[in-house]
């Protein structure tokens, strides 16, 4: 099912996921609540635990989507294809959507694959935000999301897309436990990739046949599968490995 309509139509409302509100109110005093969807007055959904709150928001994005600073972008850099009018791009981890807004930005139609239903439901909402407002409306008409597992989208893509970019979640680091709330929030969803998760994820990438796959990691991580990228663009933090396909036909 595409999940752009459906969070469209269930961020007015009460969504299934959202708990009656004695039982957030209880739930907000306990240490180890888990996230709960909440839609506010305004039809907008969040999701919260412990009292923090979490919502895709895409217009905090657009400074760094100014040409200018677009294409200083890391990730803009390593996904880039020449000689290509209309390039697709798959994001098949797209989480809260922001890398794939910059690489919709960047040209990119894409097609987003979320499998946790809480994530894309907030996804899914930015993405009906965006799609209102006049700074963000061209680029976010660029992208749709699928809430569903990539293993098994990719293989029923009816096109042959031009880059699969892949950024599952990392290990935690003592520095992001301390410090990111929202991290937490998002870890207490997803676990860490694990080894057989990551090669499904990067065999069912390789075999869409992109003209190259590219792999967010951690700036000192393992490649992704044990695979050798036939290139690299490390920042300070993460790093962008780079695999070519075949030739397109
Ligand atoms: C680190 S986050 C991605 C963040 C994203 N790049 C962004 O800019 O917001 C990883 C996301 O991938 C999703 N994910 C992991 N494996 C997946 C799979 N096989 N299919 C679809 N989604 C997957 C997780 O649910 C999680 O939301």
């Amino acid at each position: 099912m595409d999940a752009d309509s459906r969070s469209d139509q269930t961020s007015r409302q009460k969504t299934p996921y959202e708990s009656p509100r004695s039982e957030r109110t209880s739930r907000r005093e306990s240490p180890r609540q888990s996230p709960q969807l909440v839609v506010d007055k305004d039809g907008n959904l969040s999701l919260e635990a412990d009292g923090v709150s979490l919502r895709g928001d895409f217009a905090r994005l657009l400074p760094r989507l100014r040409p200018q600073n677009l294409r200083r972008e890391l990730i803009v850099r390593a996904t880039r294809v020449r000689g290509v009018a209309s390039p697709v791009l798959v994001d098949a981890t797209a989480g809260l959507g922001e890398d794939s807004l910059l690489l919709a930005a960047a040209g990119f139609s894409v097609i987003m694959f979320e499998r946790d239903e809480k994530v894309a439901a907030l996804l899914g909402d930015a993405l009906r935000r965006a799609r209102q407002d006049p700074r963000l409306s061209e680029v976010a008409g660029r992208m749709r999301l699928m809430q569903e597992d990539a293993v098994t989208g990719l293989k029923r893509l009816e096109l042959r897309p031009d880059v699969v970019y892949l950024d599952p979640m990392f290990p935690a680091r003592r520095k992001d436990a301390a410090t990111n709330k929202k991290l937490q929030m998002l870890r207490m969803l997803e676990q860490p990739c694990t080894d057989e998760g990551a090669e499904a994820l990067l065999a069912a990438a390789l075999g869409a046949g992109p003209r190259k796959v590219v792999v967010k990691r951690p700036l000192k991580g393992p490649h992704l599968g044990g695979l050798r990228p036939s290139n690299s663009l490390a920042g300070k933090v993460v790093r962008y490995d780079i695999l070519t396909g075949p030739p397109a036909t």
